[in-house]
């Protein structure tokens, strides 16, 4: 549905990977070879499906991820998605590169959200936005480090992908096909970044996305930035985009909330190995440290629980609800973790166990291609 009723350029904007999409595609193929054990006799007649994240209670292992631009995929989407989640118990991660600012949403939300940072080589825009951040009451502060530099993504290219979009032809007669999508957008708070318009001079001269990412982000970003970061922002800080155990080990010596093993979901290193394959490693290294979270690829309940039987205490979904949001906007986004819901709930009962916790290597089949973790944590 998302495909029909969002125009092409922001479609394939979330949908695509970088490069050849070999790690896009590896991280869909890697889930779906890790088999379960089917177990029967067994009593599952209820199931424990909350946890807590980083500390945070939740209804279900699963977070909404940070997303550049999730207000284009449907009008006013950070602010919708924030309130699905919410209502169904689970974090919302907003973006630095989302459409609404973080004053919109902590206006238009009852309960605390989480703020992603991207690093910007403006360190005074960085220190004015962890105040936002402050203000806003975000609970915890998730720090991407596997985009320091842009992977390119060739559809963005070839789509002229730009923010507020471009009106060229092409795109004109794309958004004509797409009324309701227009008409969301149209009516949504805002058209362009939501967090750096007002805030960092020149934005409105560079309209790419590449080139502001070009331009803003910083590739010198290292483990010492964090310690810095971690002066300005008292809260919860959790590192994600990691995928190599050395790397995780010095992440869980910063004494952070957590870990997400991810590449971003396949848009930047392209050749990495999938994420799920990655994952076992980093659990045997850190498992027992630090606690680990999971995405890149998880689309259903069954990958989710695939992901927690390999050492992940919780999984963030992208583009799993991103599709919902643009086919359907909050309800969209609400069916979409609702299915997901359903799928681990089921899947847990056919594998024989009857809480989240209990998930581990025992309820996977025997050489189902990627080996589990060592020492569980
Ligand atoms: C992302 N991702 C991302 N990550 C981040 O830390 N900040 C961001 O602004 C973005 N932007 C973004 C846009 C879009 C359209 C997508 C699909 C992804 C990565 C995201 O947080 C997450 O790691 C992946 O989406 C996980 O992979 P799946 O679930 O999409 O397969």
């Amino acid at each position: 549905m998302a495909l029909r009723r969002v125009p092409r350029a922001f479609f394939q904007y979330a949908d695509h990977g970088s490069y050849t999409q070999s790690t896009l595609r590896a991280n869909r193929a890697g889930l779906d070879a890790v088999r379960f054990r089917q177990r029967v006799g067994i009593d599952v007649g209820t199931r424990e499906l909350s946890t807590t994240i980083a500390g945070e209670p939740a209804s279900l292992p699963l977070v909404l991820a940070p997303v550049g631009l999730c207000g284009m995929q449907f009008g006013d989407g950070e602010i919708l998605a924030c309130r699905a989640a919410q209502a169904a118990g689970i974090p919302f991660c907003l973006s630095t590169m989302s459409i609404c600012s973080i004053e919109d949403v902590a206006a238009a939300v009852r309960e605390p959200f989480w703020f992603q940072l991207y690093l910007m080589r403006d360190r005074g825009f960085v220190r004015d936005l962890l105040g936002r951040v402050v203000a806003a009451r975000c609970s915890a502060l998730v720090i991407t480090l596997d985009l320091n530099v842009l992977g390119q993504r060739h559809c963005d290219i070839k789509n002229g992908m730009s923010v507020p979009p471009r009106i060229t032809l092409a795109n004109l007669a794309n958004i004509t096909a797409r009324p309701a999508w227009a008409l969301s957008i149209l009516r949504g708070r805002r058209k362009t970044f939501g967090n750096l318009a007002g805030h960092i001079p020149d934005a409105g001269n560079l309209r790419s996305v590449a080139q502001w990412t070009a331009a803003q982000f910083d590739p010198t970003l290292n483990w010492a930035d964090i310690e810095w970061i971690r002066d300005l922002w008292p809260g919860r800080i959790i590192l994600k985009g990691i995928l190599d155990p050395e790397d995780a080990r010095i992440a869980a010596r910063m004494g952070v909330s957590a870990i997400v093993v991810s590449n971003h979901g396949g848009r930047q290193l392209d050749g990495a190995p999938s994420a799920i394959s990655a994952l076992p490693a980093v659990a045997d290294e850190v498992g027992s440290d630090i606690e680990i979270m999971f995405d890149s690829g998880i689309r259903s309940g069954q990958d989710v629980l695939r992901a927690l039987a390999l050492g992940a205490r919780s999984c963030m979904i992208g583009r799993a609800y991103l599709y919902g949001l643009g086919a359907g906007g909050q309800r969209g986004v609400a069916k979409a973790i609702k299915i997901i819901r359903n799928e681990l709930d089921v899947s847990m009962a056919l594998t024989g166990i009857t809480s989240v916790a209990a998930a581990g290597p025992q309820i996977l089949a025997a050489g189902n291609g990627i080996e589990a973790p060592h020492r569980f944590p």
